[in-house]
């Protein structure tokens, strides 16, 4: 009491004189007045029962809940685990879904095995593929054990996992696996056991075009269907198969063009689908409501979007007829309403409306020959990056998906066998990004396949003068992804690496990386002169780095 009236005696040095009497004068009232209260009442002491016993339950509750209730047991995820295959081929398949439910993301992955000693529940010969065939295996993302694994096709195949099933057939999520020769069948995502098997039987000239496409339910069994699109003679068809039996909807049907693989199935605006395909300079495009009413003769209640009707050439299927060099990728962009449509053709990388497909921007001169990967390089704002050229010439883009501004650009040498870059959102609402290239100051010399390692680099938008080289890998990398295996926490890379040709059959492996794992051993490479901080100091940043599951 006396320290504060010191303290205020010092700020209001003259006002205070006049003011103590006053207040000396306030606090003898006060204290007469306290005096004065009649003692508690039976109410205040119903009151102070009642608190205590709540407090008391409180208490009870947080007791019960911190020791007597057993934590749900978190399954213990090791930083590094691998997994090998002697004498064996790797294809370029990689997906993450959580197959054992312990919510860690685990992985799926596809490799052709020639050593028939490995001790597998199943061989070759009772799925009736003549051995060596090709396997899906799913491991544990926590600790790389096989959670089980099986043969799916005698050799490489189309695999679109997560295709929801019918509520009734026991299974809610499948693996469907199209064989390039003869077989197709899927599989419960969860167990690897067979929901259902056909021979496919495109003729001997017949060249399936990926992806699998999934398209609304035509035949009205709860599960989407699958479309799947040949090539033979430079027409392009479709075949429908109901994605709960496998069963094929109709006759295949024309879609009257020729066209490559990498299409997308396209919603408008008002809610009509479109399968859209790169065709030679152009993009060529079929509605589906079109295609059912071609295969199964029947009218179908799905729409048909009268402008984008008008916009299609009824003779050439052609959607969109000025584009600069051969179409390479087609791929779906977030746009303001609607998903956008991003081409990338030989000469330049094009946004297209989704509504209208008219050019948003375009970004020329670029010789892209991978496919783009979106991330975030300022807060919320997607950003595109591309690869432009290769070899030696390779330039990373980072490029603004609203305006085509570029936002930063790197010089990188890339090998031909490096794998395309990836990115993973960051809790600041921005991404994370990694490229794959050489050393920048290793001698040229090194650039035959092989004998050069591929180094991995990570960067981030905050430190944009910065790259940090994460690890060095001298196998041949067939599939690459980063991925959050564990919501907010536990980034991950993980790389398939192994041979690709059935001819030189080898070493193949699956291994999983921690990010932050990798990072303390990590160099620092000095984009620009004269950053401040310290080499430490960086690998200390990126190390906090946290990340963010998609939405
Ligand atoms: C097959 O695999 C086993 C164990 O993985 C190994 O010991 C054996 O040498 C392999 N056989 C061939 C022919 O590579
Ligand atoms: C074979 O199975 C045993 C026990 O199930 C396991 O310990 C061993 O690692 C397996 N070998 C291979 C090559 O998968
Ligand atoms: C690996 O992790 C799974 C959970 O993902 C667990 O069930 C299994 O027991 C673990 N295996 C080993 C060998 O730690
Ligand atoms: C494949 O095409 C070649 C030439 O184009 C033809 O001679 C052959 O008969 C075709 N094979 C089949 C199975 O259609
Ligand atoms: C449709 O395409 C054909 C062949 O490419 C062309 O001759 C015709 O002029 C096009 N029609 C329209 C309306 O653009
Ligand atoms: C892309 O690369 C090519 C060849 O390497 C070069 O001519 C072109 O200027 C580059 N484009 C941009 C935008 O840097
Ligand atoms: C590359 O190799 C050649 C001879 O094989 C040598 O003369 C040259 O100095 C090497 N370049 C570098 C950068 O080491
Ligand atoms: C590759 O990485 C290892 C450590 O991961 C490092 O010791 C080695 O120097 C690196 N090699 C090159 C060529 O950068």
């Amino acid at each position: 009491m006396m320290d504060s009236k010191d303290l205020e005696a010092e700020i209001h040095p003259l006002k205070n004189e006049d003011r103590k009497p006053q207040e000396n004068l306030g606090n003898q009232e006060k204290k007469e007045t306290n005096l004065k209260t009649p003692p508690p009442s039976r109410l205040s002491r119903c009151r102070m029962v009642a608190f205590f016993l709540s407090l008391f339950i409180c208490l009870f509750v947080v007791f019960v809940v911190s020791f007597i209730i057993p934590c749900p047991e978190r399954p213990l995820s090791q930083g590094v685990w691998r997994l090998h295959y002697n004498e064996a081929v790797a294809y370029d398949f990689l997906a993450t879904e959580d197959v054992n439910k312990d919510r860690i993301q685990d992985v799926l992955f596809l490799y052709k095995n020639f050593n028939s000693s490995n001790n597998f529940s199943q061989s070759c010969a009772d799925e009736g593929f003549s051995s060596p065939c090709t396997f899906v295996a799913a491991v544990s993302g926590a600790n790389g054990t096989i959670l089980w694994e099986r043969p799916a096709a005698q050799d490489r195949a189309l695999v679109e996992c997560a295709i929801p099933q019918p509520r009734d057939s026991g299974a809610s999520s499948a693996c469907v696996l199209l064989g390039r020769l003869g077989s197709f069948l899927a599989v419960d995502l969860f167990t690897g056991e067979t929901l259902w098997n056909h021979p496919s039987h495109f003729g001997g000239n017949v060249s399936v075009l990926s992806p699998l496409l999934q398209v609304p339910d035509i035949d009205a069994d709860g599960a989407p269907d699958l479309l799947v699109l040949t090539r033979e003679e430079r027409q392009v068809s479709g075949y429908i198969y109901s994605g709960s039996t496998g069963q094929q909807v109709g006759h295949p049907g024309s879609l009257g063009v020729d066209g490559a693989s990498g299409s997308v199935l396209h919603v408008t605006r008002v809610g009509a689908h479109y399968v859209l395909l790169p065709c030679a300079n152009s993009l060529c495009g079929c509605s589906v409501k079109g295609l059912y009413e071609k295969v199964t003769g029947r009218a179908s209640a799905l729409r048909r979007d009268p402008f984008w009707e008008d916009m299609l050439n009824a003779t050439s299927h052609r959607l969109h007829p000025h584009s600069s060099g051969a179409v390479r990728y087609l791929m779906h962009v977030p746009g303001k309403a609607s998903k956008d449509l991003l081409l990338v053709s030989s000469e330049a990388c094009m946004l297209l409306d989704g509504q209208d497909l008219t050019p948003r921007w375009t970004f020329s001169p670029a010789w892209v020959l991978r496919k783009p990967i979106l991330g975030h390089y300022k807060p919320d704002t997607p950003a595109l990056v591309i690869e432009n050229g290769t070899g030696a010439d390779r330039q990373i883009l980072l490029l603004d998906l609203g305006s085509g501004a570029v936002l930063w650009s790197q010089a990188l040498p890339g090998l031909h066998g490096d794998p395309p870059a990836a990115s993973l959102p960051t809790a600041d609402h921005r991404s994370a990004f990694f490229f794959w290239g050489l050393q920048e100051l290793e001698d040229a010399n090194h650039t035959e396949p092989g004998a050069a390692p591929h180094h991995l680099y990570m960067f981030h938008p905050t430190l944009p003068g910065v790259l940090l080289e994460l690890t060095n890998i001298s196998a041949n990398i067939v599939a690459f992804q980063v991925v959050l295996l564990e919501p907010s926490r536990h980034a991950a890379c993980i790389l398939l690496t192994g041979p690709t040709s059935p001819d030189a059959p080898g070493l193949v492996s699956m291994t999983k990386h921690k990010v932050r794992d990798l990072v303390p051993s990590s160099r620092v490479v000095h984009l620009a002169r004269g950053g401040p901080d310290s080499d430490q100091a960086i690998r200390d940043r990126f190390s906090r780095l946290r990340y963010r599951s998609e939405t």
